[in-house]
Parts: C-alpha cells; structure tokens; sequence
C-alpha cells in the first residue's frame, strides 16, 4: 500500500475537524441518552445516538487505517434485531463504551491535533512546518484513533475463545447425532436381518431334525437364508461406507470427488490440484460436502452442467461447486447446507454461497489446513 501524500492527510484533518462537530453532538446525545433511560425515552435518543456514531467511527476507522496502511476490520458484536435484545447486545458489547470514550477524544484533543495539521497549511510561513510535521502529527492521531476504535488483543482472543466453545458444543452434538445415525442404521438395517436370518435357519433346523419333515421345504428356509445374508452384508456396507467412504481411504480426496462427478446424471467438469493430502478428517468432511452440494444440483437446481474446483492455496483448502441451474439456494431452508456448515466449522472451515435468483449457484467451502505427500495433478473432461 503506498503511502498517502501530505495533501491526502490534510484533507483526512479537514475532515476530523468536521466529524469532530458531530463527534461533540453525538458524545452529547448518547450521555443525555443513557441518563434518561432511567424513564425509557432516552432509548428513543439513543436509537439515533448509537449508530451514527459507528458510521462516523468507521469513517475514521477506514482513514487511520489508510494513514498507517493497516487492516482493521469493524470490531462491533452483532446487533439482534429485537430492540430490547438489541439494546442489551449494544450495552454489552465493550466497543460501544470505547466508541464513547473516542468520541470525547476525537471533539477535544483529536480535534486540537486535526487543527494544527490544517493551520500550517493555510498559513505560507508555516509550509515548512507543515511538510515536516503533517505525517508524523497525523500518525500519532491515527494511533489514539485505533487505541479506542480497533478491538484489542483480548478481545480477538474473547471472540476466538467463544467461536472455538460454539464450534466445539456444535462437534459434541454433531457426534452423538452421527452415533445415533449408526446406531438407527445399525438396528433397522443388519440387526433386523440377522434376527430374521436366525429364525430362518432355526426353523429350517427344525425341518430338518423331523424324520417326517419336509426336506424342500428346510432347503427354501436355507435359500432364503443365504438371501438374508446377502442382504445383510450390503447394510453393513452400506453403514461403514457412511463412517468413513472407502472410496476415500483407497482413492484420497480427489479421486473421491471424481467419483461423485461421475455418478451425477449432468455432466460434471472436475479440477484438482492438490500437492498433498489433507488430513482424514478434513477430508471426510469436505467430501461429504461436496456430495451434498452435488445430491441439490441433481434435487433442486434443474442444471445442465457443473463443475468442481478442488485447489490448496495459501494454506486453506478449497473447494468451489458451481452449476449453472436456477439458483436460489438457501442454507437456511434445510438441513443438508446446514449441516455442511457446521461439519466444516469444526475446523475452522466456512462455506459461502452464491446464487441469485436465476442462478448461477457458486458454493465455496474452505478449510484452513496443511497437506502431506507427494504432488498429484488431475484434471477430467465432463463424465
Ligand atoms: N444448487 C442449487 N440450486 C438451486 N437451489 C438450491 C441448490 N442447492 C440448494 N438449493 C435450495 O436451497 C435449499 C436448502 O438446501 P439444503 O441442502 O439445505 O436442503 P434440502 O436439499 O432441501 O434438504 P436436505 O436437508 O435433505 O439436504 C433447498 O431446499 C433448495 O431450495
Ligand atoms: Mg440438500
């Protein structure tokens, strides 16, 4: 980022100086506010108060992080949209008390500081002056800026600490539902076979032992039991396969996805580059999730063609899904986008979705993760 000229950090003055009007305004307005909450009108003032004064912190976010070419994101928690609840968010979160002590600084001392740097402008006998001093008087300036206005490090590592406790409840959960799935699949599907498979072979016994038995009868139980056996052999497959696919132990994350492309009724285009292979986990979980986004292209999306991109870049693992069917997904009108969501959110993953109405639909999911092994390059037509 290059740096902003003498003139540019004068006009960022020049704008203190106004901002620091409406600073004094809305100090004025959020304390007359926060005194008069005792009969609730002073909700009303506030209402204005609190946002206003974010909008012109972010303006002064945005050029002190210009002046001293950094990156400093918004800070402020979520706002529910009950007003009650709203209001009791706004009290809670620290940076609404930091954004009122700033407000003070930024009409008194900051707009003193933001004077100066315009006074040596104006005045020719003062350019010396001005051309030495503007830069380092408007660094300084930015820097008490971002001491109010930017979250400090315990607050990054409170907003980690209270993602990881989400995450971690939502991997809890996910694991117990994932050991009831087993163990519903596990009831319904083998375990009803065998029980069915052991009468058969206890009355085909019974045939059997009875001189005056049937024998074609005991050789229908005993057919009908080798059935049952193979029947129940293909749940247990069909169970472990929901474990852990084996597609992806033998094949590993790429061959895995081409598979799924494969097995689509449209045509999916496949790319991968991946100099590795993710660790087990993550890749259970990304491939899971590529086979949902794919199962709502064949559901929902009504597309004559996909694609998947599967590339490790930058330390993050990602997958982007694209069809260019009727659009409109929505993570929140099921349960499939949902689940992949927090399947990946487990590991620090996101998924984002793109699909305005009439499409196209774009699914990016991303993990942050390392690779081991050798390089693999692949890349296949349409199947
Ligand atoms: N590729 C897509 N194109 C168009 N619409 C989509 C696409 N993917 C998802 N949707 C829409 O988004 C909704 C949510 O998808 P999601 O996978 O969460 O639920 P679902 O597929 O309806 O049910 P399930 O819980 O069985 O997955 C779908 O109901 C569908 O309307
Ligand atoms: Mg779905």
């Amino acid at each position: 980022m290059s740096e902003p000229s003498r003139l540019r950090l004068t006009g960022y003055a020049a704008a203190h100086l106004l901002l620091g009007v409406v600073a004094l305004a809305l100090a004025i307005l959020t304390v007359v506010g926060g005194v008069l909450m005792v009969v609730w009108v002073g909700g009303l003032l506030l209402v204005v108060a609190v946002p206003a004064t974010r909008l012109v912190a972010d303006a002064h976010r945005r050029m002190a992080a210009d002046v001293l070419g950094l990156d400093v994101p918004r800070p402020y928690r979520p706002v529910p949209r009950q007003p009650l609840a709203a209001l009791v968010a706004v009290a809670r979160d620290p940076m609404s008390w930091r954004d009122l002590g700033w407000l003070v600084w930024a009409c008194t001392f900051g707009w003193v500081v933001a004077l100066l740097c315009v006074l040596e402008l104006l005045a020719v006998l003062t350019w010396p002056l001005w051309w030495v001093a503007v830069r380092p008087t408007m660094q300084l300036r930015s820097h008490v800026d971002l001491w109010f206005l930017a979250s400090s490090r315990t607050e990054k590592l409170e907003r980690r600490v209270q993602v990881l406790t989400e995450t971690r409840a939502e991997a809890v959960d996910h694991a117990a539902g994932e050991l009831r799935r087993l163990e519903r699949d596990l009831h319904d599907g083998p375990q009803a076979r065998l029980v069915a498979l052991s009468m058969s072979l206890g009355l085909a016994e019974q045939a059997l032992a009875d001189p005056a038995g049937d024998p074609a009868r005991a050789r229908r139980l005993v057919t009908d039991a080798r059935a049952t056996t193979s029947a129940a052999i293909g749940e247990l497959r069909a169970v472990v396969r929901g474990i852990h696919p084996p597609v992806l132990a033998d094949r590993g994350l790429a061959g895995a996805v081409e598979a799924l492309a494969l097995d689509m009724a449209v045509p999916v285009h496949v790319e991968v580059d991946l100099p590795g292979r993710p660790p087990a986990p993550v890749e259970s979980a990304l491939y899971l999730g590529v086979a949902e986004c794919l199962a709502n292209v064949g559901k929902h999306a009504g597309a004559a063609a996909a694609t998947i991109a599967l590339h490790h870049v930058g330390g993050r693992l990602r997958v982007v899904v694209t069809d260019d069917g009727v659009g409109g997904a929505d993570p929140d009108a099921g349960t499939g986008m949902l689940g992949i969501r927090r399947r990946l959110a487990s590991f620090d993953g996101t998924m984002a979705v793109s699909s305005p109405p009439g499409g196209p639909t774009e699914i990016v999911l991303e993990v942050p993760c390392d690779l081991s092994w050798p390089r693999t390059t692949r890349s296949s037509a349409p199947g």
